[in-house]
């Protein structure tokens, strides 16, 4: 079992990731290249536990332990004594590789290297680490205390012993761990391309707002939120980056061609919550009117 986990990207997945693990019991240490995303996940978690604490659900030693377990990480090299390393990164291939590069001119041989990307090869992430027996899958979803499912993503050379330590941690956590091959977009981001790109064609097409596929979704199949919700829950920028390389990992099958709306929402910065707009309004993280 992982005792000292070290998170790197403290983002949307990175900050839930640490907090799972440290309301679990393990030491985690978090980095980030931008000093002040360590700071403000750091505080959001606190925060998100002194309103779990309010409403009776843990004690204030509980809240305390736990927020004693989320330590920041000043330098990569702070990494050194973890036995598993979770990257939530920029989702750029050659950015993964580089960061594992680093990884392993720093933690020891035992150490398991877990990629959370929503979309990338896992196999040609491990591709250019020494050991790629190391490298494995470990795909949340937001947030990452309350959806409690993780694919557990076997790279083409990932050692089972890994799998299966990866799994049990899932499990420790009370997470449900579902292992999966090594596809494009794995199984949610593969069946999910129905739901996101699909309302993005039909947006194109005029066939009906961004209001109307949301609600009808929602409120006939009873998804809990529809996909234009659910691009700005996530970030377009995330969501569009995964519409790109399942693309591209398709060999270019018309069926996954991304949208040239959600291109152009990207480049206009209109990414969802994260930047207070995107196909809805918010303030204070709350919804404030229909654009
Ligand atoms: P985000 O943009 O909220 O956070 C990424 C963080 O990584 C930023 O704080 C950034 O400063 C930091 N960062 C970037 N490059 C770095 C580097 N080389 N070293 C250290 N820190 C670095 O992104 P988010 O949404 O948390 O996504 C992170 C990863 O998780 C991506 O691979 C994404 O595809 C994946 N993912 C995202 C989901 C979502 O719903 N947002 C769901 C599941 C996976």
């Amino acid at each position: 079992m992982f005792n000292r986990i070290g998170v790197i990207g403290a983002g949307a997945m990175g900050r839930g990731i640490a907090q799972l693990f440290a309301s679990s019991g393990q030491q985690v240490q978090l980095f980030d290249t931008r000093a002040e995303a360590i700071e403000d996940a750091l505080q959001f978690n606190r925060n998100l536990l002194q309103r779990a604490q309010a409403k009776g659900k843990m004690t204030e030693t509980e809240l305390e332990a736990t927020v004693a377990r989320m330590q920041p990480a000043n330098t990569l090299t702070d990494l050194a004594d973890c036995d598993l390393v979770i990257e939530a990164i920029v989702e750029l291939l050659d950015v993964k590789q580089k960061l594992f590069a680093d990884l392993e001119a720093i933690v020891s041989e035992d150490c398991v290297l877990a990629t959370n990307t929503s979309s990338l090869s896992v196999t040609r992430i491990a591709s250019t680490a020494k050991h790629p027996e190391r490298v494995a899958g470990f795909h949340f979803f937001n947030p990452v205390p309350l959806m409690k499912i993780v694919e557990v993503v076997r790279g083409e050379r990932t050692d089972e012993r890994h799998i299966q330590a990866l799994v049990a941690l899932a499990e420790q956590a009370g997470h449900f761990p579902a292992i999966t091959p090594d596809t494009p977009g794995f199984l949610v981001n593969h069946a999910g391309r129905a739901f996101g790109t699909e309302a993005l064609r039909m947006l194109s097409e005029g066939v009906a707002s961004v209001q109307q596929i949301d609600r009808i979704l929602r409120d006939g199949p009873g998804f809990r939120m529809g996909p234009f919700e659910l691009f700005d829950l996530t970030g377009l920028d995330v969501s569009h980056a995964v519409m790109e390389s399942v693309y591209e990992q398709f060999y270019h099958d018309p069926r996954y061609t991304p949208s040239f709306i959600a291109a152009q929402r990207v480049a206009a910065g209109l990414l969802g919550r994260k930047t207070g707009q995107g196909f809805y309004r918010y303030e204070d993280g709350q919804k404030i009117e229909q654009p």
